[in-house]
This record gives structure tokens, C-alpha cells and sequence, in this order.
């Protein structure tokens, strides 16, 4: 039972409109009725695919997220000293907000008091971690917003905090293609105003075998990881998937500069998906691409900002310079 002071610093909103029930079985039937075939990676993230992501991110092969982790450590108390002392930390697609404790750590020894806007789509990992967090550091208030990226900017503009630093970290907008991850940052670029920043952490190009093997990794977590869209398809949709038929398989596409996730189908089979009254016929060796990971060089970056309506304030590397951590602001002129 969370303390009655915790109670009083945390309000949470809930904005719906944005999520479809019927999106899992709309999506399912339209990508499995495509050729090539494919699944949204969004889908990945029911209660087992979270824990299993979280579990990703501890695998050695995995360094997005102690590259990242590394930076911030590095960083924090100096990204706090760039920015006033109202800010306020707004994180979109926060989940377990772990990384950000050390940012929420600078502000507070910096300015003594904080609030943070995390915004998620899961409302119990949003409440949960909120708790956690409100339990660890008494300056701080939270608004959580339980939301899709878009409305919970729609109703953050509503607030306008006296300034705030947004902050999109763990390579996410790697899971958009270049033109969407555009398209996305101009929409956060326009609610900000000239004391506003942006905290991007972008994944980096790389040798193909670092990529390969963060996205095949020994212990195979990343392959149930991925299997695991099967399993959702059959708990929720009432399909006969047999999981084991489809093998995992990582894709460096240098070209693209994208890793791809698959499925492979290791027979020819028929798959039934009962709730949607389809068959889906597989050859052997046909795939289901699930996953798209997105690597930037610094030039990519650049001209992503310049698509975006932003200007690169900062940046930061971690040593081995796998990763970037970027803070932009938005162009003004
Ligand atoms: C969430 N996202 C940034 C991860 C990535 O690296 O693209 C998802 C992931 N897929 C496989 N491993 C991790």
C-alpha cells in the first residue's frame, strides 16, 4: 500500500483513444495476407514479451542498453546543469523507468525538486514504477500519462510546463523507419518551446557481427523474444501456431542500415487462426519479418534533425562509441 504522501505527489491520467482492441486481429490478418509476410513489432510487448525485453537488455551480446546506461551515468549531472531549474522530465515510452533514475537523481541534487511525466501505454508498469519512484525520492511529483505516444503529447501541450526536457532513450526510434521517425520527432519538435530540449538516445551503425549477434544472442532470449508473437497469436486469437516450426533468424542489411528480425518457417505447413477463421499456407524456409532496428551514422542523425525541425545541442558517445545520446532543440527561425 503505497504511503499516503506517495498518494498525494503522483496523478495519473488514462487516454485511450488512441489504443484499438481489435488492432492485434486487424493487424495479424492483414500481415499475414501480405507477401512478403510480416507482424508489427509493437505487438511484441504483452506480459511475457515485456519481461522477456527486460530481460534482452541484461544479455551481455545486448549493449544498447548499457551503452546507454554507461552515458547517462557519465552525463547526467551535466545535461541538469543545461537546463532550468522548472524543468520538467517528460518520458515517452518510459516502461520501468530504471535508466532514468540516474537523470532524475542529477535534477533533484541539482535543483532540489522534480517532476516527471512519464508516459507509457502499460497503465500498471506506469503505476507501479511511479510508486517506486515516488517511495526512493522525496522532491518529486509525478503525473504519469497512460497513453499512446501521440495523445499524451496532445495533452501534455495542455500543461505546458515552464520548461521540459523530453526524453525518448533506448534506441526506440530505431523501431521506426527513417521516414516515420521523422515525421514523429517533427510532431514532438512543434509542442517545443525555446527553453525545451530533446534527449534521444540513437543506436549506431556498426560492424555486422556486433548487430547480429545483439539480436541473436547465445542463451536464445531473443529468440523466444520473437517466438513469442506466436504464442500471443494463439492465447489471444485462438490459433494452432506449433512455435517450434518457425526458427528465429537476425538480418544486418547494411544498405538500409537496419537489423530485421524473422520467423522462418522450417517446413511447409497451414497455420489456422481460429478467431479470424483464416488459414495461412507456409513454404519451407518462407519468412514472417517482425522487426525492423533502424542504425544511424552521424550524418543519418544529422539529417534526421534537419527532416525534424531540430538542431543538434549535444552529443554524447560511450567510449567504445556504440551509441549516441543526442540533445537537440528545436530550430527557431
Ligand atoms: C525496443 N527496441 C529499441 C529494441 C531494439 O533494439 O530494436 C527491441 C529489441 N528487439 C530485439 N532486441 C531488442
Amino acid at each position: 500500500m503505497p504511503s499516503a504522501s506517495t498518494q498525494e505527489r503522483l496523478t495519473v491520467i488514462a487516454d485511450t483513444s488512441g489504443v484499438h482492441t481489435n488492432d492485434l486481429a486487424r493487424e495479424v490478418e492483414a500481415g499475414l495476407s501480405s507477401s512478403p509476410k510480416t507482424l508489427p513489432c509493437r505487438f511484441f510487448y504483452d506480459k511475457d514479451g515485456s519481461v522477456l525485453f527486460e530481460q534482452i537488455c541484461e544479455l551481455p551480446e545486448y549493449y544498447v542498453t548499457r551503452t546507454e546506461k554507461e552515458i547517462l551515468d557519465d552525463r547526467a549531472d551535466e545535461i541538469a546543469t543545461l537546463l532550468p531549474k522548472a524543468t520538467t522530465l517528460v518520458e515517452l515510452g518510459s516502461g520501468s523507468s530504471t535508466k532514468t533514475r540516474v537523470l532524475i537523481e542529477a535534477f533533484l541534487r541539482r535543483h532540489g525538486s522534480l517532476r516527471y511525466v512519464p508516459m507509457d501505454i502499460s497503465r500498471t508498469m506506469l503505476e507501479e514504477s511511479s510508486i517506486a519512484l515516488l517511495e526512493d525520492y522525496a522532491g518529486l511529483q509525478i503525473t504519469a500519462i497512460a497513453a499512446e505516444y501521440k495523445a499524451g503529447l496532445q495533452r501534455l501541450e495542455k500543461v505546458q510546463p515552464p520548461a521540459k526536457l523530453v526524453l525518448w532513450l533506448g534506441s526506440t526510434i530505431g523501431n521506426f523507419d527513417r521516414g516515420e521517425a521523422a515525421r514523429f520527432l517533427r510532431s514532438v519538435s512543434h509542442t517545443m518551446r525555446p527553453q525545451d530540449r530533446l534527449l534521444a538516445g540513437i543506436d549506431l551503425r556498426k560492424d555486422r557481427s556486433t548487430l547480429v549477434r545483439a539480436y541473436d544472442d547465445g542463451a536464445g532470449v531473443t529468440a523466444q523474444f520473437n517466438r513469442n508473437i506466436l504464442h500471443r497469436i494463439n492465447r489471444e486469437l485462438d490459433a494452432e501456431i506449433d512455435t517450434s516450426a518457425f526458427e528465429h533468424e537476425a538480418r544486418y542489411d547494411e544498405n538500409l542500415g537496419r537489423v530485421e528480425m524473422h520467423l522462418v518457417s522450417n517446413r511447409e505447413q497451414n497455420v489456422r487462426i481460429g478467431a479470424l477463421e483464416l488459414e495461412v499456407s507456409f513454404d519451407k524456409g518462407e519468412t514472417i519479418h517482425t522487426e525492423c532496428s533502424y542504425k544511424y551514422s552521424i550524418e543519418e542523425i544529422e539529417e534526421l534533425a534537419a527532416r525534424s525541425d531540430l538542431c543538434v545541442v549535444e552529443r554524447w558517445f560511450d567510449d567504445a562509441r556504440r551509441f549516441s545520446l543526442n540533445l537537440f532543440r528545436g530550430k527557431t527561425d
